[in-house]
């Protein structure tokens, strides 16, 4: 199932290889700062030798310089997706992707626009509402060249329409049913796929839960049934 990626924010080597274990009808894994401060660069290696496709999600946000030579490095780690922060700037957002081309690299590059995890009331020192920013930074980034964003379920819809495919939509945020957490932008897997998600990144409701299978094929089911009813409301 391709279009669902699970998230590895596991604070041990042994919870991660239990769950990849547990997993591995699961093609992609998301390798955020978590799982890679705990494992580092072996469980990219690891993954790979399994077979499985790697979202590197570091968010990077530096100077264009730092930023190209870390895009470079995850690059020839060979990880097929990666994420910086469209905020950047063109300089940092144009560099990354030339670090990409000078190693001939195939991942694609997402940019984050807006964390799912804000609520307008979070950034009130900003001048524009979070749809208005997710929109602005979307359009400068496929303006700029980036392979598609990640972006939450609210936003989705619109931003389909304005970016068609191939430009790459990644949805977190991805909740079953209510559930008090830190996500506050959040869509269910159906609707996310009827709307137009690319791929979803599923955490906590799979790796917390008491089965992570079950949780998992309830999740891949419900993909399933908002893949039968795209296009329509
Ligand atoms: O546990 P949960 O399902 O909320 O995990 C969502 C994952 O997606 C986390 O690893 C988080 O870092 C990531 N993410 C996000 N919002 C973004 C980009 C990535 O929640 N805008």
């Amino acid at each position: 199932m391709s279009k669902v990626i699970v998230s590895l924010d596991l604070e041990s080597k042994e919870k991660i290889d239990r769950i990849v274990e547990m997993l591995d009808f699961i093609e992609y894994f998301k390798v955020g700062p978590i799982p890679y401060l705990v494992y580092g660069n072996e469980l990219i290696e690891k993954l790979k030798k399994r077979g499985k496709k790697i979202f590197l999600d570091l968010k990077f946000f530096d100077i264009p310089n730092t930023v190209k030579k870390s895009v470079k490095c995850a690059c020839l780690k060979g990880v097929d997706m990666l994420t910086l922060h469209i905020m950047g700037g063109e300089e940092m957002v144009k560099s990354a992707i030339e670090g990409k081309n000078e190693v001939g690299a195939e991942t694609k590059i997402l940019g984050i626009t807006v964390l799912t995890s804000l609520k307008e009331k979070d950034i009130d020192f900003a001048t524009s509402s979070i749809r208005e920013m997710v929109f602005k930074l979307a359009e400068r980034g496929y303006n700029w060249g980036i392979d598609g964003i990640v972006c939450s379920g609210e936003e989705l819809p619109f931003l389909r329409k304005k970016f068609p495919s191939p430009f790459l939509m990644v949805v977190p945020g991805i909740r079953m049913e209510e559930r008090k957490d830190d996500q506050k932008r959040v869509i269910t897997p159906s609707m996310a796929v009827k709307k137009g998600a690319d791929f979803i990144v599923v955490g906590r409701p799979v790796y917390e839960s008491e089965n992570p299978v079950k949780s998992v094929e309830r999740i891949i089911k419900e993909v399933k049934i908002g893949e039968e009813s795209m296009g329509g409301d």
